[in-house]
C-alpha cells in the first residue's frame, strides 16, 4: 500500500484533494498533515474522517525537526504539498509569516524527500500545488501558459514563486522526482469566507455590503474546486518528473460581474425582489498591488493528460451557494472561530 503526505489537507482545497484520494483509492494511506490555522477546519473532513485509509495529524511545515521525524515514523512514499497561507490580504499585512509557511516549510518537506527517497526517486513523488499568480498580471490579451516567465507582485506570489524555483531547483539538483501545478482561482464548498466568493455569498445572506475593491474591473479566472481536486489526481498519476501543467477552465470574469451574477442567484434562492441583493455592492479602496487580470492556457494539460473541466461556471456558482445556504452551521462556526475550540482543539502537536 502506498502512503501518501497530503499537507494541508483541513484547508479549502487540500480538504478536496483528501476527500477524492481517500474516496477514490483505497489502495492508498492518506496522511493529512496540517497546522490547522486559522484556515484550517477538519470540520471539512467530517465525512471521511473515520475512513480506515485517513488519518490525521497536526504538526508545522515550518518545524524542520518535526517535518524529518514525520518522514522518519511514515516512510511516504509520495507528498501533496499544499498547505501554505494563501491570502493575498494577509500577506501584505504580514509578509514574513508567509516566507515562512510557503517557503521554509517547502524546503523542510524538500529535504525530508531528499533524504528519506535517496535512491528511490523513481517510485516516489513530490507534487508541489502552486497559483497562476506567480505569473504576475496581464493586459487585456494573451494567458499564461506553462511557458510564461514568473513576475509575481504580491507577497504572496512571491513566496509562491519562491517555492516552486525550489521544487525545480531540488529536481534539477538531486533528482527528486517532482512535479508542479499552477492553478487558478478556486471556488466551492468550504471555502474560507474571507476570499471574495464565500465573503460576498455571507454578507449577502446578511443583507451587509459586499465591499468590491476600486471599479471591480480586475478579472480572475474562476474554477470548481472539485475540478482542481481532480486534475491534481491526474497529473499525480500521469505526468513525467520535472513537468507542469497550468489547470484552469478558461472562465474569465470581472469581479463586479461576478458579483452581479451572484446578486442575482442570491435573489432567487432568497425569494428577495430581483435587484435587491445588488443595493449592497460597495466599492471599497483599492487592494495595493492589485493585478488587473489572471487567464490560464490549459491546453496542455487537455492535449497530454485528458483533463477537462466537468462543469460550467454557472452550475457550479449554483452548486457553491446551495452549499453555504445549507451550511450554516459551518459558516456561523467558522465565522465565529468556533470551530477551533471545538473541532480543532482536539490534536496536539505530535
Ligand atoms: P487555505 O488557506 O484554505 O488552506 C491552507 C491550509 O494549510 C490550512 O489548512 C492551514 O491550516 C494549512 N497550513 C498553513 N500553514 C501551515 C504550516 N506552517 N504547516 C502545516 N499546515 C499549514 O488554502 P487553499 O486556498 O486551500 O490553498 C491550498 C494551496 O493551493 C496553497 O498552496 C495555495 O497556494 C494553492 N492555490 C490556491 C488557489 C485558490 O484559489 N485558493 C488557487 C491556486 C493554488
Ligand atoms: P481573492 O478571493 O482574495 O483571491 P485572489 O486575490 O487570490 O485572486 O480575490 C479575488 C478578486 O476579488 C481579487 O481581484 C480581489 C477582489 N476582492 C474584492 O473585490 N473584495 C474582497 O472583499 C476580496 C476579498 C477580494
Amino acid at each position: 500500500m502506498k502512503k501518501i503526505i497530503i499537507t494541508g489537507g483541513a484547508g479549502f482545497i487540500g480538504s478536496h484533494v483528501v476527500r477524492r484520494f481517500v474516496t477514490q483509492h483505497p489502495e492508498y494511506h492518506i496522511v493529512n498533515l496540517d497546522k490547522l490555522t486559522y484556515a484550517g477546519n477538519l470540520a471539512n473532513l467530517r465525512d471521511i474522517e473515520h475512513a480506515p485509509n485517513y488519518e490525521f495529524v497536526k504538526g508545522d511545515i515550518v518545524d524542520a525537526d518535526f517535518i524529518d521525524r514525520l518522514f522518519a515514523t511514515h516512510q511516504p512514499d509520495a507528498v501533496v504539498h499544499l498547505a501554505a497561507e494563501s491570502h493575498v490580504d494577509r500577506s501584505i499585512t504580514n509578509p514574513l509569516e508567509f516566507v515562512m509557511a510557503n517557503v521554509i516549510g517547502t524546503v523542510n518537506l524538500l529535504n525530508a524527500a531528499k533524504k528519506y527517497w535517496k535512491g528511490r526517486y523513481d517510485i516516489t513523488r513530490f507534487y508541489h500545488v502552486s497559483t497562476d499568480e506567480v505569473y504576475g498580471t496581464l493586459g487585456e490579451d494573451g494567458m499564461f501558459t506553462e511557458e510564461t516567465a514568473y513576475d509575481p507582485h504580491s507577497p504572496y506570489s512571491a513566496s509562491k514563486a519562491s517555492s516552486d524555483h525550489f521544487v525545480r531547483a531540488y529536481q534539477d539538483t538531486y533528482g527528486l522526482n517532482a512535479v508542479i501545478s499552477n492553478c487558478s482561482n478556486n471556488y466551492g464548498s468550504y471555502h474560507f469566507p474571507e476570499k471574495l466568493i464565500p465573503l460576498a455569498i455571507h454578507n449577502i445572506k446578511q443583507s451587509k455590503p459586499i465591499p468590491v475593491y476600486g471599479k471591480g474591473e480586475n478579472i480572475r479566472d474562476w474554477l470548481w474546486v472539485e475540478d482542481h481536486a481532480r486534475a491534481i489526481e491526474v497529473i499525480f498519476h500521469k505526468a513525467k518528473s520535472g513537468t507542469t501543467y497550468n489547470i484552469g477552465g478558461h472562465n474569465e470574469w470581472k469581479n463586479i460581474d461576478l458579483i452581479r451574477l451572484l446578486c442575482q442567484i442570491m435573489d432567487s434562492k432568497l425569494g428577495r425582489a430581483a435587484g435587491e441583493s445588488e443595493k449592497l455592492i460597495t466599492f471599497v479602496t483599492d487592494r495595493a498591488g492589485h493585478d488587473l487580470r489572471y487567464a490560464i492556457d490549459a491546453t496542455k494539460l487537455k492535449n497530454e493528460l485528458g483533463w477537462v473541466p466537468s462543469i460550467t461556471f454557472e452550475e457550479g456558482l449554483e452548486k457553491t451557494v446551495d452549499w453555504y445556504l445549507q451550511n450554516q452551521e459551518w459558516l456561523d462556526d467558522v465565522t465565529s472561530g468556533h470551530y477551533q475550540q471545538y473541532y480543532n482543539d482536539q490534536y496536539t502537536n505530535r
